[in-house]
């Protein structure tokens, strides 16, 4: 099919009507998890619209499998791919480069692309959306975020009437399954990460999952595609769970609430406030039960209020459907007429983030018993005109090393930080003050 933008007014009228009979013709590139998920699909799927011609990896050979239609060409050659009939072509390679690359030529070629990329979206989605545009294609990323959950079409399409000023959720499975089972085992955080590798849910380098990296990026996207704000990835500010102890969960329990990887971001007319990180949440809050390795992402809107989008976050079949329903909707879109599926049209601001979102706060010391600790902290927080809303410590640790925890007021993160800044230098501190915001 060429593409719809560079087409005479004749071409574009056989061509609509072409595009109404056409199947699209769709070629794989990366056949690992994602893409064998999406080639069983589409090979499944009674409808004829799409038509998987060809699946491209390095080393195609230990690639092949039998149960695929034989007339699919297998290649570890993307100029197979790049100058074929194909009319999209699905990355999931993963990873910056080649992946950019290949996408930029797909595009050029005249193909659209359907992509899983989270990290490439994130950095390169707002040039790549234009030069989607700019060669009359699309280009589709559902499944960059939350996995199988329907959450990008849901604000693209879903909420588009409404205007969304906050989102947060759960978007990193490995996160909440290491988190549930500090929670549900009494287990360390290594404990739990070993499991989650031994299962799958984890990679042998986890650094980007449990640091906070990977929701980071689905955080940009989503503020991008809900907020309709253009954010720099790095700048928002993504804080590690390996400091949940298990006592932070007995803690947390005392309060009403448990503690999840949260990520967050809101609009305000200047800045986009947004961080990644463990955070208590209320024990009645959708996102308290969000068990596992599922995904949860909750919109605040203008006018419609609050929505939730809840589901299997990854995994090869509910990414792939995903990347099947983004396939679904770029055919649709050209049976009527290349109508446009990118993200609407109009300008995206570039704001400044902030991570200093004002909230209670839940401080976990640990110390060397000794008398007047509490009293020094108040003297600190007092100074600052921070208010301490209450103190818990729990019985039967060693005065060794004793945890103890006090929650503060609604107060901004900052100066939160200026208190622990001032707090650290005291002497009786075993490891480091673990500070966690409260979501309300
Ligand atoms: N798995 C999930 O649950 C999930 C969820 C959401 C999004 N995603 C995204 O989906 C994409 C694919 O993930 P996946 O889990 O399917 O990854 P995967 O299992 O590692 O598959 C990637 C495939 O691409 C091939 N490949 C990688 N680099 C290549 C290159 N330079 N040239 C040729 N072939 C190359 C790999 O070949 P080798 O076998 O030789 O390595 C492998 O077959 C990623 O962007 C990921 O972030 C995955």
């Amino acid at each position: 099919m060429k593409p719809v933008a560079n087409l005479t007014d004749s071409e574009a009228a056989a061509s609509s009507l072409d595009q109404t009979s056409t199947t699209l013709n769709i070629a794989i590139i990366g056949f690992g998890t994602v893409g064998r998920s999406v080639a069983r699909i589409l090979s499944e799927r009674s409808s004829a619209d799409l038509r998987l011609t060809h699946i491209f990896n390095r080393q195609i050979a230990r690639k092949r499998v039998g149960e695929l239609p034989e007339t699919i060409r297998w290649t570890e050659d993307i100029n197979d791919v790049l100058s074929s009939d194909a009319d999209v072509v699905v990355e999931l390679i993963g990873g910056l480069e080649p992946a950019s690359e290949w996408i930029r030529r797909a595009l050029k070629s005249g193909k659209s692309v359907v992509t899983a990329n989270k990290q490439l979206i994130a950095r390169h989605g707002a040039e790549l959306v234009r030069l989607a545009r700019e060669n009359g294609q699309h280009i589709a990323f559902g499944a960059s975020v939350a996995g199988g959950v329907p959450v990008i079409s849901g604000l693209q399409e879903g909420l588009a009437g409404d205007e969304l000023v906050e989102l947060y959720g759960i978007l990193n499975g490995t996160c909440n399954y290491i988190l549930t089972r500090i929670e549900s085992a009494g287990v360390s955080f290594a404990e739990a990460l070993q499991e989650a590798q031994k299962l799958g849910f984890a990679e042998a380098d986890p650094t980007d999952d449990v640091d906070g990296f990977d929701a980071r990026a689905k955080l940009t996207i989503l503020a991008r595609t809900g907020l309709r704000v253009s954010a720099d990835l790095e700048s928002i500010s993504a804080k590690t769970i390996s400091s949940i102890e298990p006592v932070d969960f007995e803690y947390a329990k005392l309060l009403d609430c448990t503690i999840r990887q949260l990520s967050r971001a809101r609009k305000t007319s200047k800045k986009l406030f947004a961080t990644v990180g463990p955070a208590l949440v209320h024990a009645s809050s959708p996102l308290a039960r969000v068990e596992g390795a599922r995904n949860l992402v909750m919109s605040t809107g203008k006018f419609g209020g609050e929505t939730v989008f809840g589901g299997h976050g990854a995994g090869g079949h509910p990414t792939a459907v995903a990347v099947v329903s983004d396939l679904i909707a770029i055919a649709r879109s050209r049976q009527v007429n290349g109508a446009a599926l990118n993200e609407a049209e109009g300008e995206i601001p570039t704001l400044s983030v902030s991570p200093d979102f004002t909230s209670r706060h839940y401080l976990r010391f640990t110390v060397q018993d000794e008398p007047g600790i509490i009293a020094s902290l108040a003297t600190i927080f007092s100074r600052l005109g921070i208010n301490i809303d209450s103190v818990f410590q729990k019985p039967g640790y060693s005065k060794s090393k004793l945890p103890f925890v006090i929650t503060l007021e609604p107060c901004p993160a900052s100066l939160v930080e200026k208190a622990l800044t001032q707090i650290a230098s005291l002497k009786f501190h075993v490891q480091p003050c673990l500070n966690l915001p409260i979501l309300d």
